[in-house]
């Protein structure tokens, strides 16, 4: 029985092939290639490259093989540029959905992990974020992730397919092996960005706000590790096997950084300077965004490894400087 990772080629999609890979699945990648990268995926690994919104390419993929499960990457996911262009999103992430859940249940595949947000939940109404918080998004990217949580339980009620969503904090960090990394184009992530400045690739930081009700006054983010997010995602399939009910589960270490503190963190693993200049706020920026991931701990026997800041850049740091280009260079 096969596993569909949908986008397979993107940065979490692609250590999640690896760790079911390293736990000896049979995979199978579907990639639109629009932002994931044909380097990401291993020569071993079986390789689809088509838009989940056609349907006659899903038929192929889902008849050529005996699928167990889905789990769904694929998305457009800039906050920014979801305000920009909301169509876009709501066509690609949520047509996608809708195209790749009408596949499943023509082939009779009935379990899927879909990648969810934090950005669902909008302004957070408690220090830690829970689960039964109230989801408004302020931005379509998340309102995108909300209607497709919503699609599921319609898509359970009358089909019975079984689903986990895992709502996602700041996800950064690279694979321990180096074997994957991060790799987005444009970049606009703070951790990546921060290690673009330390490779000289960038003159400096700009810190979006410095005038917040916080300790240093920068934003805090609960940043959690790639490699113990796709853990939980091994975890949600192994659950839905148990016939254990469909539900959501926010994924987050449970502490809160500073954009202040990640780049001295940073300055620490890297030994270099990055300079740092401060700037406006960004726009849609909360402050304080941390998760309770107790419900996780609990139900899905959830325990993350890398959950110091320190571990997360010098993981991420490993990569770059070994791929000063991103997948684009192999040294
Ligand atoms: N930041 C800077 N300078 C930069 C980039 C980011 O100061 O050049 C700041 C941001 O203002 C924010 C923090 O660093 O305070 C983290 O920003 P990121 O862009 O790395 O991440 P976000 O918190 O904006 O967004 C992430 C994901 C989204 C997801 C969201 C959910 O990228 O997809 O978490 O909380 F929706």
């Amino acid at each position: 029985m096969s596993i569909i990772v949908t986008g397979g080629a993107g940065y979490i999609g692609s250590h999640a092939v690896l760790a079911l890979k390293r736990q000896n699945k049979d995979v199978i990648i579907i990639d639109s290639l629009q932002t994931g990268h044909q380097q990401a995926v291993d020569d071993d690994t079986t390789f689809y490259q088509g838009d989940l919104r056609d349907s006659a390419f899903l038929d192929t993929v889902f008849s050529s093989h005996d699928v167990e499960a889905v789990i769904h990457f694929a998305a457009d996911s800039l906050v920014g540029e979801s305000v920009k262009d909301p169509l876009k999103y709501y066509d690609n992430n949520v047509g996608g959905a809708i195209s790749l859940l009408q596949a499943m249940n023509r082939h009779e595949v009935k379990k899927i992990v879909f990648s969810s947000t934090a950005a669902i939940y909008g302004e957070p109404q408690s220090q830690y974020i829970d689960e039964n918080d109230q989801a408004v998004p302020t931005n379509p990217y998340g309102e995108t992730k909300l209607a497709i949580e919503k699609i599921l339980k319609w898509a359970e009620n009358a089909y019975g397919i079984r689903w986990i969503a895992l709502r996602y904090f700041n996800v950064a960090g690279a694979d321990i092996e180096g074997k994957k990394g991060e790799d987005h184009r444009p970049e606009t992530h703070l951790i990546p960005i921060v290690l673009q400045v330390a490779l000289n690739q960038r003159d400096e930081i700009t810190v979006f706000g410095s005038d917040y009700k916080t300790p240093d006054g920068t934003c805090i983010r609960d940043y959690i590790h790639v490699t113990d997010l796709v853990d939980a995602h091994l975890l949600s399939l192994e659950k839905l096997s148990d016939e254990a009910k469909s539900d959501v589960y926010n994924l987050g270490n449970g502490k809160g950084f500073s954009v202040m503190e990640v780049i001295e963190t940073a300055r620490k693993v890297t030994g270099q300077k990055i300079p740092a200049r401060m700037a406006p706020r960004r726009e849609g920026d909360p402050a304080y965004l941390v998760a309770s991931s107790a419900k996780a701990t609990r139900q899905l026997k959830w325990s993350p490894n890398y959950t110091s800041l320190e571990t997360i850049i010098e993981s991420a740091w490993n990569w770059y400087v070994n791929h000063p280009n991103g997948y684009t260079t192999h040294k």
